[in-house]
């Protein structure tokens, strides 16, 4: 762990650079707009702590209405369950003797479910949980169009289900439907034919299993670019958005006019400072690829006008400047809003908390580098 960046009470403008900032005010607006935006439907709000990896967004997050939190790997789950979180879906497949003794041994200490998309898999984990004389919940996640894990729905995924309610380790909870690509196709139409097949392939093997007497009491998806699709769909029972609470240049490319959803808020941002300025249009900042992931795109510039982050190598950034921008000086501390933010914040061990131009409060991302 570095030294910290702040301390609580500085100006903005005394933070150290690079640091993860996050505006309080809008961060507080985005979870209210989330919770209020579902309320009144049978939905419940199980948002991904895989964006943030801070316990302290996630206990705020239940604190709001949220029935637990999912995560995306057994390591990162057991950072939040140590810091208390009680309730928690890996939303992901856990394969490997020892990646599974440890969901085990979580799984004695809070809630905990898992995905499982092959039988080998859920051999092992019933086996695990045998041995520890527990009954672990489980979510067969089905493939519906982002060609990634996934078992195909329908037949195959009855099979693993009919499997699954005979291994004595495993209590069958339902299924994950998740579709990642279509949370960024940018206009609503595309999203909701996308999330539509997706929620057609759920509703039938939903319904397939129950003609074959098995009960799906969860079935869990969604992500910032489509939740309410989902929640409106009467067929998921779960939504799990992430990048809600922060949001990122990706997002802020999607169309929400019309959408129905909530406009969100940047709330995170990459502060920095020039520290290289060969000639005024030339800026250099101490923001690279090491403080901001550009697997998505660069990050833009906050706040200042026709200021365009151009390239980024490990340690720099460089900066345009357009004929409208102002005038640029040597140190002068610059928001950037990063190109996506689940693996922005991977990068930092601390979101520094601003409130009115000061730093109100220093949240650990606890789970940062939680990969295994
Ligand atoms: C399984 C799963 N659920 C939910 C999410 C949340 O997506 P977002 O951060 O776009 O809201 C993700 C993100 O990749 C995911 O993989």
């Amino acid at each position: 762990m570095q030294h910290s960046a702040a301390q609580i009470g500085d100006a903005l403008a005394n933070i150290d650079t690079p640091a993860l900032i996050l505006d309080r005010s809008a961060f507080e607006r985005n979870g209210a707009a989330l919770m209020a935006s579902v309320n009144g439907l049978p939905i419940a709000v199980r948002p991904h702590a895989k964006s943030h990896k801070c316990p302290e967004i996630a206990r705020r997050q239940i604190a709001a209405g949220a029935v637990g939190i999912c995560c995306q790997k057994a390591s990162e789950a057991q950072a939040f369950i140590e810091a208390g979180i009680q309730n928690v879906l890996i939303s992901n497949e856990v394969v490997g003797e020892k990646k599974i003794a440890r969901l085990i041994a979580m799984a004695q200490q809070a809630e905990l479910a898992v995905c499982v998309d092959h039988i080998e898999n859920a051999r092992a984990l019933n086996t695990a949980a045998i041995a520890a004389g527990i009954r672990l919940g489980v979510l067969i996640e089905l493939e519906v169009g982002a060609q990634r894990c996934g078992i195909a729905p329908g037949g195959p995924a009855l099979a693993l289900a009919q499997a699954i309610c005979q291994m004595p380790g495993l209590r069958f909870l339902g299924l994950q439907s998740y579709h990642g690509p279509a949370q960024h196709l940018r206009t609503l139409s595309e999203r909701r034919r996308a999330i539509d097949q997706a929620t057609q392939l759920t509703r039938d093997t939903r319904d397939l299993l129950a003609k074959h007497g098995i009960v799906c009491k969860n079935i869990a998806g969604a992500g910032t670019g489509s939740f309410m699709l989902e929640a409106c769909s009467s067929v998921y029972t779960e939504i799990q958005p992430g990048s809600y609470i922060f949001m990122d240049a990706d997002y802020s490319r999607n169309d929400w006019h019309d959408s129905g959803m909530p406009v969100f808020e940047q709330s995170l941002f990459i502060l920095t400072s020039i520290m290289s300025l060969r000639d005024p249009d030339h800026a250099v900042v101490d923001a690279g690829l090491k403080a901001s992931s550009v697997d998505s795109g660069l990050p833009l510039v906050a706040d200042l006008v026709d200021v365009r982050f151009h390239k980024a190598s490990d340690e720099h950034g460089v900066l345009k400047r357009g004929p409208k921008a102002e005038k640029m000086w040597l140190g002068q501390k610059i928001r950037l809003i990063p190109g996506h933010c689940d693996p922005t914040v991977n990068l930092y061990d601390e979101l520094i908390v601003v409130h009115e131009g000061r730093v109100e409060a220093i949240w650990p991302i606890l789970a940062r580098g939680a990969l295994r």
